[in-house]
């Protein structure tokens, strides 16, 4: 009986090893066909125009902590893989020398880089101040002409594929100064406060007072009554409760806890994997978020691979979210719920938090993030009536001048209008037609509500001032404004 099985069992096994050897002989797979191949394939351009992709480059085969392109907006192509693992390049002690070594030629260099695209003269608009009242809003523009160039009209005044030809573009993309590890970048002023977050490779690459005001203003949807509910303070774990207990819901409450409780990310946190000298409890959504709005702390978005391929995205204002569908420069997530989950902490990479975790919430938790962030309210705009339009005897002549100007010849009403002044749509505005280099594809818009609070500007920070906005829009719009005409939107956006 036994043997009777045996003898029928080798013969089963005989007929599937046949099976496989004709199968591979045929060239067919045992699971799935190959699918279909166009043969003798050909790419079209796409309308980029001829040589435009040929004149990208494949990535630099980096490791982690290594130096990077400023420049990475010349490259494109894939990666050799989407994962990411918990092991550091070298030693613990010879990951900390390496940075020691490195960091000061790196951030010397990110200095030059940055003057060279930008001059931080310290200009400010004399009487501008942001929400908080402390910081004066900055004049620009600031981004540098090209060389040749003597002025932005001038510049204006030449084709997409002219300024393309010539190399003029003021505006590329701005990169992630250390693109390997990349990673949360705190401003000077945050590093301050939370030394805990000063990193062993990389600073922040902007002035101070190109950014938000630190710590700013906090304004509550369900008590407008009593404007900035912090009176001036960072809110944190310590001392959430007691600014908030008897103004919130015990839901909210709890909602906010988790907002300011710090947890590992995939560099800041307990392992040797890390870029702070000390091990650290983390960060918390509110160490870029401050008070629900930004101190201007930038990362990369967790969404593209290669590596190297992420955009630099500067941290948006959570304020009036409540009004926004769409989350998240290029995922538009649909919401707030979603961002307490992991993927900004873990880079995209849920693997990272099995190594170093925990962070993953409960659904109802995250929930209740996404409820307080839900009450966080824009800055009060005095000017603007309940249509969101200037009250005539509170507004200059120049800032009545840019909003007809906004909503007519230079069509910024097109797509930002509402109460947010945005369309909660995601648009493609095609900048690549204005340098050879990898096509950023559509990104979402930005309200425009709040606006002054929130230097720098685009979603890679790559506009210091609303000035440089403006430029950046007069030209890839094509709008051929004046002066005098940019100059009263500019002023119009501040009102907002
Ligand atoms: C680097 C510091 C940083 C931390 C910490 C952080 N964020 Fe963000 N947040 C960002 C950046 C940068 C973006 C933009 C991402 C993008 O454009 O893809 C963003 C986007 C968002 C958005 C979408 C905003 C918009 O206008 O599209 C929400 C909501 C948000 N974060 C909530 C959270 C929550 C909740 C936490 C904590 C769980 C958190 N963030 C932690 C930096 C941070
Ligand atoms: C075709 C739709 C469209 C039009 C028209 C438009 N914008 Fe925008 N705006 C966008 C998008 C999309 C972004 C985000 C782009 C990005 O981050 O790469 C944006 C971003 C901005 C930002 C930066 C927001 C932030 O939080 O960083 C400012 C300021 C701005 N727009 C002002 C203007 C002005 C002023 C005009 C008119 C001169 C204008 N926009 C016209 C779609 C538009």
């Amino acid at each position: 009986m036994n043997r009777k099985r045996t003898t029928i069992l080798l013969i089963l096994v005989a007929f599937i090893l046949v099976g496989f050897k004709v199968v591979e002989e045929l060239g067919l797979h045992l699971l799935q066909s190959p699918g279909a191949v166009i043969e003798n394939y050909q790419e079209p351009d796409y309308g980029l125009g001829s040589g435009h992709v040929d004149s990208l480059m494949p990535y630099p085969d980096v490791k982690k902590g290594e130096r990077t392109p400023f420049d990475l907006w010349r490259y494109a192509g894939k990666g050799n893989t989407s994962f990411m693992n918990p092991e550091l390049p070298m030693s613990w002690d010879e990951w900390v020398a390496f940075h020691k070594k490195q960091k000061p030629e790196l951030m010397k260099d990110i200095r030059a880089y940055m003057n060279s695209r930008f001059d931080f003269n310290g200009e400010a608009y004399p009487n501008k101040f942001m929400s908080g009242g402390r910081n004066k809003i900055m004049r620009g523009p600031v981004s540098r002409l090209p060389k040749g160039i003597t002025s932005y009209e001038e510049l204006a005044s030449l084709s997409p594929e002219e300024i393309k030809e010539r190399d003029l573009f003021p505006f590329k993309p701005l990169a992630h100064p250390l693109a390997s590890t990349a990673h949360m970048v705190f401003p000077d002023n945050w590093n301050e406060a939370h030394p805990e977050h000063m990193r062993i490779d990389v600073d922040h690459d902007y002035p101070d007072e190109y950014l938000p005001e630190f710590p700013p203003p906090m304004f509550l949807s369900n008590h407008k009554e009593l404007g900035d509910v912090t009176k001036g303070q960072e809110v944190t774990i310590s001392n959430y409760y007691e600014i908030f207990n008897g103004l919130l819901t015990p839901e909210q409450m709890e909602g906010l806890k988790e907002l300011v409780r710090p947890t590992p990310t995939t560099w800041f946190n307990h392992t040797t994997h890390r870029v702070t000298l000390e091990a650290s409890a983390g960060v918390s959504c509110f160490s870029c978020h401050v008070n629900g709005h930004t101190n201007g702390a930038f990362e990369l978005s967790p969404d593209s691979r290669p590596h190297l391929a992420r955009l630099r995205v500067g941290t948006p204002s959570m304020r009036g979210n409540y009004n926004l569908m769409q989350l998240g420069s290029k995922r538009s997530i649909r919401s707030m719920d979603h961002f307490a989950e992991i993927e900004e902490y873990f880079d995209g990479d849920p693997g990272m938090m099995q190594h170093i975790g925990p962070r993953a919430h409960q659904k109802s938790v995250a929930n209740r993030m996404g409820d307080f962030n839900a009450m966080l309210d824009f800055p009060p705009a005095p000017k603007l009536d309940p249509l969101g339009k200037l009250i005539p005897a509170k507004a200059t002549e120049k800032e009545l001048l840019g909003e007809t100007l906004f909503w007519g010849k230079a069509k910024c009403g097109t797509c930002h209008y509402g109460p947010a002044f945005v369309d909660d749509q995601m648009y493609d505005l095609q900048v690549e037609r204005f340098y050879k280099g990898r096509p950023e594809g559509p990104i979402k818009n930005f309200p425009l509500r709040g606006i002054k609070d929130s230097p720098p500007y685009l979603h890679d920070d790559r506009l210091p001032t609303l000035d440089d906005a403006v430029e950046f829009f007069n030209l890839v719009l094509e709008l051929k404004l004046s002066e005098e005409e940019k100059d009263a939107i500019a002023e119009y956006l501040m009102c907002l």
